[in-house]
């Protein structure tokens, strides 16, 4: 009997916003009971996990990821109790529930950080202080557009701390046997709350040594590996997914076992996003060329066979261009963020739709590789509908807006007058047009085609757990791959360019028309794609 596949292996993910997706009590925020009240659509839509962003008592400075309270919840979003009857509701309807664990940082409205500013024990290690801002300078700086050192100063203790985010998210002093001792108990707590495992936000940076550029050392795996170890021998059901954003080469570290040998079981993330190959895929449609999604994919080591990628089109941040080239991201923004506000630190702060101007056949497409290229995929909430973005909005707060659930005042998402933040209402994106209620009865539908990739992809093993061969075709417009797994062998074509692309192909089945396919010559219409299983 081979060994039975880990349940995050097969899954799709659905990221979810709690604040903007059903305000159950009318005072203008999404909160638990509300998502409650929605897990019907998504256990309908088919995801198997939701993913909820951080949802602990917080100022908000960084919604949220800016942790004033390990073991609460934010009153905005409800009680521990809410929490508990989340998990619990999913799970009976077979869904999953991970939680965003920040472990790098908290607010510095934490407790821990007010008694460390005023030296009292046993905090006053909690934070990374010094007497100056030069060390540690080989660390680059992550919100450029607001930061421009890693360093503050305190005036209470007379010192500075160091945080690798907002100067409101002092980093936690991870050479301090209490603060990792610490970590481990938030985690304990939640898992004691029914959870089926962590985003762990934030971890390369858990360490900091002279000389280095302070991401991805050898102390920050060491740690890992035990909060791993821990989760094998009390919850081994549950998963860590990893969120580096780095190259495949360092992410590869953390999924551990042995870098050279991909057969021995990874020790340390069950998953790991993958980031660079994201912003390659809005390059490849772009250019009409294959290349830049091939290159980085061959350069992706294995990895061990208990693990998983996590693949994205878009999440609640701006779409990353840290992981490409000066002149790339130069490139990137020129043609997807033409106007400034559109830009945020490296990145582009939109949503999937507005990218890609709107057209039906390139977001199918790019969904349809997102679900037949390696990884569990993750959707975006929203993004199934094809929701829009406002850029008049600060930070990353325009891809955070209400969920749209109809055409009704503040498009079902909530009765009261005021709302977090405004439902977007433009002629194009606006909720009168863009909703769910709509979707759902339109079999044409966006949402109807994401339902129905989903289902696809859950009868194509070969799909989640395949491996990848690509295909030489002449036009570097096709982006063609086979995927395999044991006797099935599935073969994805996707037309990266406005013109027709012809391909040879099999005898198959095509899965998504659902119609048996003779073999020959095959014309792919301008962004068409096919999921062909070979006979
Ligand atoms: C990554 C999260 O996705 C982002 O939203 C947050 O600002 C940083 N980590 C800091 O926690």
């Amino acid at each position: 009997m081979p060994a039975p596949i880990p349940w995050y292996q097969t899954a799709v993910f659905y990221e979810l916003y709690v604040r903007a997706f059903r305000d159950s009590n009318g005072d203008g925020h999404g909160d638990l009971r509300g998502v409650i009240e929605r897990l019907d659509y998504l256990a309908d839509l088919g995801v198997d996990c939701l993913w909820l962003l951080p949802t602990y008592p917080s100022p908000l400075v960084d919604d949220g990821y800016d942790v004033a309270d390990y073991y609460g919840v934010h009153p905005d979003y409800g009680t521990l109790a809410d929490f508990e009857a989340l998990i619990e509701a999913a799970h009976a309807r077979g869904l999953r529930v991970i939680a965003d664990l920040i472990i790098n940082h908290t607010s510095d409205q934490h407790p821990w950080f007010q008694a460390s500013r005023r030296r009292q024990d046993p905090y006053t290690d909690y934070y990374v202080w010094s007497d100056t801002d030069q060390k540690y300078r080989e660390a680059r700086i992550i919100f450029l557009d607001t930061e421009t050192s890693n360093w503050a100063w305190d005036e209470v203790r007379g010192q500075y701390y160091w945080h690798r985010f907002y100067r409101q998210q002092p980093d936690l002093n991870f050479d301090n046997p209490a603060v990792q001792e610490e970590m481990f108990k938030v985690v304990r707590f939640w898992m004691n709350r029914g959870l089926d495992g962590f985003r762990v936000d934030a971890v390369p940076y858990l360490f900091e040594r002279e000389g280095t550029n302070c991401e991805n050392l050898p102390e920050t795996h060491a740690y890992l590996k035990r909060l791993r170890a821990l989760m094998d021998a009390e919850y081994p059901h549950a998963i860590l997914l990893c969120e580096a954003n780095q190259w495949p080469e360092d992410v590869r570290a953390y999924f551990g076992g042995d870098p050279n040998d991909p057969t021995v079981p990874g020790d340390e993330f069950h998953m790991g996003f993958h980031f660079p190959v994201m912003p390659r895929l809005y390059m490849a449609l772009r250019r009409g060329d294959r290349t830049p999604v091939v290159d980085i994919l061959r350069r992706t080591p294995p990895i061990p066979s208990n693990c998983q990628w996590c693949t994205f089109l878009r999440n609640h941040d701006e779409l990353t261009l840290e992981m490409v080239t000066e002149e790339e991201r130069q490139w990137m923004w020129a043609e997807y963020a033409p106007d400034p506000r559109m830009r945020l630190n490296l990145g582009i702060r939109r949503r999937l739709a507005p990218l890609l101007d709107n057209d039906r056949r390139k977001i199918e497409l790019l969904n349809s590789l997102l679900f037949t290229l390696p990884g569990s995929p993750i959707l975006y909430y929203g993004d199934e509908i094809g929701m829009g973005d406002n850029i008049a909005l600060p930070d990353r707060n325009g891809v955070r807006t209400p969920m749209q659930w109809d055409s009704s005042a503040n498009a079902g998402f909530s009765t009261a007058a005021r709302l977090y933040a405004p439902v977007i209402d433009d002629p194009i994106y606006g909720y009168r047009r863009v909703n769910v209620a709509a979707q759902m009865a339109n079999p044409a539908s966006l949402l109807q085609r994401m339902r129905r990739f989903i289902a696809a992809y859950k009868d194509l093993p070969a799909l989640a757990l395949g491996d990848l061969e690509f295909l030489d075709h002449p036009d570097r417009g096709l982006l063609g791959f086979r995927r395999r797994y044991r006797r099935q062998t599935v073969l994805c074509l996707h037309n990266l360019t406005a013109r027709g692309i012809q391909v040879q192909t099999p005898d198959a089945y095509d899965v998504l028309a659902n119609l048996d396919w003779p073999g020959g010559p095959l014309t792919l219409p301008p962004y068409g794609y096919r999921w062909l299983v070979v006979r």
